[in-house]
């Protein structure tokens, strides 16, 4: 990885929500001063703008076909600051719904990670990233589906079993 490993505190949030689109229409303080970015060069820009490529395609294409699905989900990702250095989060993803349950944007809110839970998902991203790069996500996705068969666990289950 590389640049310089930031943190924040267990009793710190890090929110921020976006459009459709995943266009980004608000930050939270930590949200911002954490990227390194401004609040304007943020507001309206596109979510992975803030994307590591130490991350997998696969949890991002999972995160988008549940939350577009009107479903939560739960990841753990790694971000990239402006100045390139990066931080872990575990996220909560929720689509927002208007009065007749349209699905009008999105909302994440970060906790800071377990030690043991990166220990868990560090080497696991490592060996998705490698799939990725000799056979497309469609390789990654086998790689988890296989093991969470092996675990006899949902994606879900074993996200917040860790
Ligand atoms: C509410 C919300 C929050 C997101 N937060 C992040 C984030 O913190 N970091 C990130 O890399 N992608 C985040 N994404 C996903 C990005 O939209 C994007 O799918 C991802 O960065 C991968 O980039 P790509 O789709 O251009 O490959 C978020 C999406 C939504 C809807």
């Amino acid at each position: 990885m590389s640049g310089a490993e930031l943190t924040f505190h267990d009793n710190e949030f890090i929110v921020s929500k976006t459009d459709l689109n995943g266009k980004i229409t608000y930050g939270n303080d930590l949200f911002i001063t954490i990227s390194g970015y401004s609040e304007k060069e943020l507001l309206g820009a596109p979510h992975n703008i803030l994307r590591n490529s130490e991350m997998p395609a696969l949890i991002f294409k999972l995160l988008w076909e549940t939350i577009k699905s009107g479903e939560e989900i739960f990841a753990y990702v790694v971000n990239k600051t402006k100045q390139g250095d990066y931080y872990w989060v575990f996220a909560h993803v929720t689509p927002s719904t208007d009065n007749d349950g349209r699905i009008i944007g999105f909302h994440s809110v970060r906790r800071k990670p377990t030690d043991h839970a990166l220990n868990v998902i560090k080497p696991l991203y490592s060996e998705l990233l490698r799939a990725e790069k000799s056979g497309g996500v469609s390789a990654s996705q086998q790689r988890l589906t296989a093991l969470l068969q092996q675990k006899g666990l949902s994606y879900e289950e074993f996200i917040l079993a860790l």
